[in-house]
């Protein structure tokens, strides 16, 4: 485990880059917003590759309101309509971000915050962050911690939130992956399997589901058989067009509180194959719609669909939505949500 002073916040405190090691597995993470920066997996020739978009300078990421890359997403991940929730019979004000609408839960996000570090080891860094009694908007004084952890598969990223009164808890991770390698170009002939037999389809560009969940079969969702991403990504066919590509939430398929498979994709060039596994009801697959010339790490420019998210959540809106799983925390109870990120080369078999 190496750390590394990396910039300071607006209140003149450090921040620090992490970087913790596992085999040939290699993360780097930091205070700043709990943010996952670089990840370093080994390819079929076993020679390390960088597999998650990000920025070089700890000003990128106080200012990370556009593409949230390598984003830990609190307390609300994703989309709520109107930027109002309604908990226990009152209704709570966010702020909105995107139109009349709260998008990642507004300006003031957990990923651009300073974080403790609460336990770091060779292998693992555990951050801490308090969110006062309507931060954001929402109630409850609430506790949380983020572990990321480098095991013998990948990564893992644990959540846990703990509640004065009943309030959101929907954290994500919102790392954008190129299994060739950050700034390797597109991403649209990566093999994509979804475990996942249905999507929520939104009702227009400002992309807030209708509610209603709809079978992948016979449509451009369907990943239940591996597909090329791109293979239907272009299709004339409503949804996509809404979004400019895949922007949706998936329903994983599985049981519910269980640590299920949620996707499979392979890099086309570096035999780099990830696994997805997840606690959560939900996947935002996102193809890097809106990214046009950002400036990335080592010099890279990255382009639309040349990362790709796979942002496990609850379904978005799902607050005002009586169809899909409340991300309700109820006071007092202590709550753990997991998503791993699992690795093998073809040198290393399938998965
Ligand atoms: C999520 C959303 C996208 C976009 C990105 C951030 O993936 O679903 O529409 O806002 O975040 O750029």
């Amino acid at each position: 485990m190496t750390t590394k002073v990396w910039g300071t916040d607006d209140l003149g405190r450090s921040v620090e880059l992490i970087t913790i090691q596992h085999n040939l597995f290699e993360a780097t993470v930091s205070d700043l917003g709990a943010v996952l920066v670089s990840l370093k997996v080994p390819d079929k020739g076993n020679r390390q590759r960088d597999v998650v978009l990000g920025y070089d300078t700890a000003v990128q990421y106080f200012n990370n309101y556009e593409t949230y890359f390598g984003a830990t997403v609190g307390r609300n991940a994703n989309r709520i309509e109107n930027s109002q929730v309604t908990i226990d019979g009152k209704t709570y004000l966010l702020e909105a971000n995107e139109g009349q609408n709260c998008l990642h839960s507004g300006p003031n996000g957990y990923h651009t915050r300073r974080w403790e570090v609460k336990e770091r080891s060779a292998s693992a860094v555990t951050f801490a962050l308090f969110s006062p009694r309507l931060d954001q908007g929402f109630p409850g004084n609430l506790e949380l911690t983020v572990t990321y952890k480098l095991t013998d598969e990948g990564l893992e990223i644990t959540y846990t939130g703990l509640s004065d009164a009943d309030t959101v808890f929907n954290p994500t991770n919102h790392s954008y992956f190129n299994l060739n390698g950050q700034g390797s170009g597109t991403i649209t002939h990566h093999r994509l399997q979804l475990n996942a037999s249905s999507f929520t389809p939104i009702a227009d560009e400002k992309s807030i589901p209708t509610g209603e969940i709809r079978s992948v079969k016979g449509t451009p969702m369907d990943f239940i058989q591996p597909k090329e991403i791109g293979e239907a990504i272009n299709d004339p066919w409503e949804q996509l067009q809404l979004a400019k590509g895949y922007d949706h939430n998936f329903a994983i398929d599985g049981v519910r509180g269980h640590l299920n498979p949620v996707a499979r994709v392979e890099g086309d060039e570096s035999g780099i194959v990830m696994t997805v596994l997840s606690t959560l009801p939900g996947v935002q697959f996102y193809t890097a719609n809106f990214i046009q010339d950002e400036k990335g790490k080592d010099g890279a420019i990255y382009h639309s669909r040349e990362g790709f998210c796979l942002e496990t959540q609850y379904f978005p809106n799902a607050m005002n939505t009586s169809a899909f799983e409340s991300p309700l925390l109820e006071k007092d109870v202590l709550t753990t949500l997991k998503t791993a990120y699992l690795f093998k080369g073809e040198s290393h078999g399938n998965v």
